[in-house]
C-alpha cells in the first residue's frame, strides 16, 4: 500500500559524524522534493526533536554540501530514553510539526533509539552511518570508506619517517569494539601487523615479529592498532562515558609501545589519528553509496515500509528490520583477521 499521504518528513543524524553524511542529505532532499514531499532537518539529532528545533531543507540549500564532511544538520549523542519526559516531548513535537515519518541516520545507538520510537508508534526509517562499520545486516555504513581512505593517507605519510629513522610505527585508529577500520586500512597499507578488539592482543607475537623482521633487514614497520583492543593492564578508559554508556577510548597504543620496549628494547612510535580519520571530504565510493541509501529511503517512504533500516548488499538497497540491525554489533571474523596478519608476516 502506498503512503502518498506523507507530505513532510523529519531527518536526523545522530552519533559520531563522518564524511559522507551530507552526500546522503543532499540526495534524499532532492529525491523527496521531486516527489513534492517536504523535508525538515532536526538540529542536533534527538536533542533537536526534544527541543523542537527543525530547519527546512531544500535542494537549493543542500546544493554543494556533497563536497563537505560532517553533517549540515549537526549531531549529538543525546539519548531521549535517559531524559525524563523527553520521549513524550518528541512525540508531541512530531505531531505539532506534522511530520509523517522520521529518517534516523546513525550508528547502533541512533538506530536503537529509532527502534524504540517505532515501537512507540512513530513511522521510522533507519540508515546506517558510522565509520566503525559495525552495524549488522549491511555490507557498509555511510562514512566507513572515507575514514579508511583518511587512515591510509595519514599512515602513508608516516612511513617515510619510519623508513628514514628505522622506526616501528603504530597507527591507532577508531572503531570502538569492532576492527573493520583497522582491518581494511591494514590491508590497504600492507601493514606489518594489526591488533583489533575481536581477538586478544598477543604482544609476544608482535615483539617476535619485529625482531625477526629487523634481523632479516627490514628496520622499519607499520602496525595498525584499533582503539578498542584488549591488553592486560592497558588503560583504555579515559574519563568520559556517553549517554549510551560507551567509554571514550583512545591511547592504548602508548601502553602497547611500552610493553614492546620492555620485551625487546625497541619502543615503537605512536600516532593516534583521532578525529582526523572522521573528517574531511568524502571519498567517491562513500558518496556513491550514500546515493544508494537515499534511493532505498525514498522507496520505503513511497511504499510505506517503516521500522526498517535501509541496508546495502551488493551495492543494492535492501530492507532489514531495525531490530535485526541493532541486535548486536558486527565483528571481524577470525578468518579475515588471520588473513591480514599473515600478509605482514613474511619473515
Ligand atoms: O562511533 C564512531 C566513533 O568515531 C568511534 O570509532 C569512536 O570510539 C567514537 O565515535 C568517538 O566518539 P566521540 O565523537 O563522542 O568522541
Amino acid at each position: 500500500m502506498g503512503n502518498s499521504d506523507i507530505k513532510k518528513v523529519g531527518l536526523l543524524t545522530g552519533g559520531g559524524d563522518s564524511s559522507a553524511i551530507n552526500d546522503y542529505i543532499r540526495t534524499i532532499v532532492i529525491l523527496l522534493e521531486k516527489q513534492g514531499i517536504k523535508i525538515h532537518g532536526v538540529k542536533g539529532s534527538y536533542k533537536g526533536l526534544i527541543e523542537d528545533e527543525f530547519m527546512e531543507l531544500t535542494s537549493k540549500f543542500v546544493d554543494g554540501i556533497q563536497c563537505t564532511g560532517g553533517t549540515c544538520i549537526k549531531t549529538s549523542r543525546t539519548n531521549p530514553y535517559k531524559i525524563e519526559g523527553a520521549v513524550q516531548k518528541i512525540i508531541n513535537n512530531i505531531e505539532k510539526q506534522n511530520i509523517g515519518a522520521l529518517i534516523c541516520v546513525g550508528g547502533n545507538d541512533t538506530l536503537g533509539v529509532a527502534l524504540k520510537l517505532a515501537e512507540e508508534g512513530l513511522k521510522v526509517i533507519g540508515v546506517p552511518q558510522t565509520i566503525d562499520n559495525d552495524i549488522m545486516e549491511t555490507d557498509y555504513c555511510i562514512g566507513f570508506h572515507s575514514a579508511v581512505e583518511n587512515i591510509v593517507k595519514c599512515a602513508n605519510m608516516t612511513i617515510t619517517s619510519a623508513y628514514s629513522h628505522e622506526r616501528e610505527m603504530i597507527i591507532e585508529v577508531m572503531g570502538r569494539d569492532s576492527g573493520f577500520l583497522a582491518l581494511n586500512s591494514a590491508l590497504a597499507l600492507g601493514a606489518d601487523s594489526l591488533l583489533i578488539p575481536e581477538f586478544p592482543a598477543d604482544l609476544d607475537k608482535l615483539a617476535d615479529l619485529i625482531q625477526r623482521k629487523r634481523k632479516a633487514g627490514k628496520k622499519h614497520g607499520l602496525y595498525v592498532v584499533a582503539e578498542g583492543v584488549q591488553i592486560q593492564g592497558g588503560k583504555q578508559i579515559q574519563d568520559d562515558i556517553d549517554a549510551f554508556g560507551h567509554k571514550k577510548l583512545g591511547g592504548i597504543s602508548y601502553t602497547i609501545a611500552e610493553i614492546i620496549e620492555s620485551k625487546i628494547g625497541i619502543k615503537p612510535n605512536v600516532v593516534v589519528l583521532g578525529y582526523t580519520q572522521r573528517g574531511g571530504t568524502p571519498c567517491p565510493y562513500d558518496a556513491y553509496l550514500s546515493t544508494i541509501f537515499a534511493k532505498g529511503t525514498l522507496d520505503n517512504l513511497i511504499n510505506g515500509k517503516f521500522g526498517y533500516m535501509v541496508a546495502v548488499k551488493n551495492e543494492k538497497p535492501v530492507n532489514v528490520p531495525i531490530a535485526d540491525a541493532v541486535k548486536g554489533i558486527r565483528l571481524v571474523s577470525r578468518e579475515d583477521y588471520d588473513f591480514a596478519v599473515s600478509l605482514g608476516d613474511i619473515w
